[in-house]
């Protein structure tokens, strides 16, 4: 049972709905209440050629994305934002005492098929040439990217993950996850996964609002399952919202924003959110 958020590139709009069908869809052993839903496994493309002509055509798209991002008012505003004290203070603490995030980027879709996905991933890569506190080797997994993508992604020094973490990747370091647009089950796995603060204070997460998702109220067992270590984590959470700016951004990154992790006098981590529907 997967819920999803709709996939903003067909009409600029996501929000939490019930299992889709297909590729992500397939029929799987129904599982125990309570128990992980979705298990860490080795991944290899579905898709096992790369096909050189495939490669250059987007390589060129690519280049057009990063020329059209570094260049708009949506980019100036978005470094304004990180440089910003607010947000530049909560990086530093972050770091602690690294002097660089390793970014994990997961759910970035087809860069191939759709303008989104590239948009994201410029905007990943234009950090990484912005700011020395990016670490150089992007780690990527989206289990859609065919061996083509794959390729040129590793041409850009990105590395290709072989196995489906599922998003449970353990913050051990001081990790910027970039995840435009996943779906909610990813950003509770990573929360589960770094339930305590010394974790979660490792963290800048890049990704769907958690404030909206705590604003969509939700009758479905299914979505207030997805949904409850989110709106549980809200308490030590801070968020900056990303502006899209114009209509050009806006369905790459529209309702996305910054999310650092710190308990303060008044806050503190709920000790226990149950995994049961
Ligand atoms: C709603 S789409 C967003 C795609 C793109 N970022 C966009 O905004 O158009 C969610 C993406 O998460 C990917 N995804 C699903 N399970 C994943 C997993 N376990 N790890 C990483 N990505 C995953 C899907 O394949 C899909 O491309």
């Amino acid at each position: 049972m997967e819920t999803t958020v709709k996939n903003s590139s067909s009409d600029g709009e996501w929000k939490v709905v019930l299992p889709s069908k297909g590729r992500q869809g397939r029929r799987r052993k129904p599982k125990p209440k309570g128990q992980a839903e979705e298990e860490e496994q080795p991944w290899k493309s579905d898709d096992l050629e790369i096909d050189p002509q495939r490669q250059a055509r987007l390589k060129q798209k690519m280049e057009i994305s990063l020329k059209k991002i570094e260049s708009s008012n949506f980019y100036t505003v978005f470094l304004e934002q990180l440089k910003s004290p607010e947000v530049s203070n909560h990086i530093r603490l972050v770091l602690g005492s690294e002097t660089q995030l390793q970014m994990v980027m997961y759910g970035i879709g087809s860069i191939e098929s759709y303008e989104s996905p590239r948009f994201q991933l410029s905007i990943a890569i234009l950090m990484k040439r912005e700011f020395d506190w990016v670490g150089d080797n992007i780690e990527v997994f989206d289990p859609v990217l065919s061996a083509t993508e794959s390729s040129y992604l590793e041409s850009l020094g990105c590395s290709v993950l072989s196995v489906n973490e599922q998003a449970r990747r353990e913050a051990l370091k001081p990790t910027l996850f970039f995840m435009p647009h996943c779906e909610a089950n990813l950003y509770s796995n990573l929360l589960q996964a770094n339930w305590r603060m010394d974790r979660l204070s490792k963290i800048a997460l890049f990704g769907n609002s958690f404030q909206m998702y705590e604003e969509q109220v939700s009758f479905d067992a299914e979505v207030i399952c997805a949904t409850k270590r989110i709106i549980a984590a809200q308490s030590v959470t801070s968020e900056f919202a990303i502006e899209t700016e114009s209509d050009d951004y806006f369905a790459a990154f529209h309702d996305s924003s910054w999310h650092f992790f710190s308990s303060g006098i008044d806050s503190e981590l709920p000790l226990f959110v149950s995994d049961e529907f």
